[in-house]
């Protein structure tokens, strides 16, 4: 692993992470959320630096500290993601969607503080833009990383949403195994692509799982490009 990284094998490369969860505000001082970190991607972004990439992190809510070295930019929603990523596809050469993103939003956001009324209210919630899904049907040369957080039939999932999305790799890990959690320092990560299982790693850190995934992908690009 460490001539691995000594080589640098994302020289030159532009890498574009998203980390964290986003937040869907209801009004003023509300919003829904997830429990996600950001750890994952902040480590995502951290091992694509040493190994030599230029690294931009579009990250919404997130508890870890931001590694530095990377550019960092900060959005909330998941519509603010899709249009921070969106700016910025073209330009990158491999993109990696560790967020968490909302898949739904409520229907309308109110200017001022919504005040208590009857017993009983409804919340009418519209699904976002599936941020992964809109850059596999725009993607030109860009090497696209997708992940996903299941409970369950993990290789089903996994191989599902690798098709639906057009990823190139999907990372997927199990959330109810521990040591695999969201905010949890390590991970336990099964890799894919197209053609099925890749890599089912052991229990490590995220910074470990991490770099395993950016040096499959580096593999994988510098094939494409030979
Ligand atoms: N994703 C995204 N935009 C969304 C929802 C998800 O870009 N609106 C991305 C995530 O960042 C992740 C991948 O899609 O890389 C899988 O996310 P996941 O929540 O596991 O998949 P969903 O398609 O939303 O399916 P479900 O939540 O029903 O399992
Ligand atoms: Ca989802």
């Amino acid at each position: 692993m460490l001539n691995e990284y000594a080589r640098k094998p994302l020289a030159g490369k532009k890498v574009l992470i998203t980390a964290g969860g986003t937040v869907e505000r209801l009004d003023p001082v509300r919003y829904l959320t997830n429990d996600s970190s950001g750890k994952m991607g902040f480590a995502l972004a951290a091992a694509a630096r040493d190994f030599g990439a230029e690294v931009t992190v579009v990250a919404a809510k997130t508890t870890a500290k931001a590694p530095d070295g990377v550019s960092l930019v900060r959005v909330e929603s998941a519509d603010q993601m899709l249009q921070a990523v969106l700016s910025r596809f073209e330009g990158s050469d491999l993109v990696i969607k560790s967020a968490a993103v909302a898949d739904y939003r409520p229907a309308m956001r109110a200017e001022s503080k919504i005040k208590k009324s009857g017993d009983r209210i409804m919340l009418e919630l519209v699904k976002t833009t599936d941020i992964l899904q809109t850059l596999g049907e725009k993607k030109t040369s860009q090497y696209l990383i997708g992940f996903a957080a299941e409970t369950g039939d993990l290789d089903r999932y996994a191989m599902d949403k690798l098709q639906r999305k057009r990823a190139d790799l999907l990372v997927a890990n199990d959330v109810s195994e521990e040591g695999a959690g969201f905010n949890a320092d390590t991970n336990i990560i099964r890799v894919y692509d197209s053609g099925g299982l890749v890599e089912a790693l052991p229990i490590m850190s995220k910074l470990d799982a991490a770099r395993r995934v950016l040096l499959i992908a580096s593999e994988r690009m510098a094939q494409m490009e030979a």
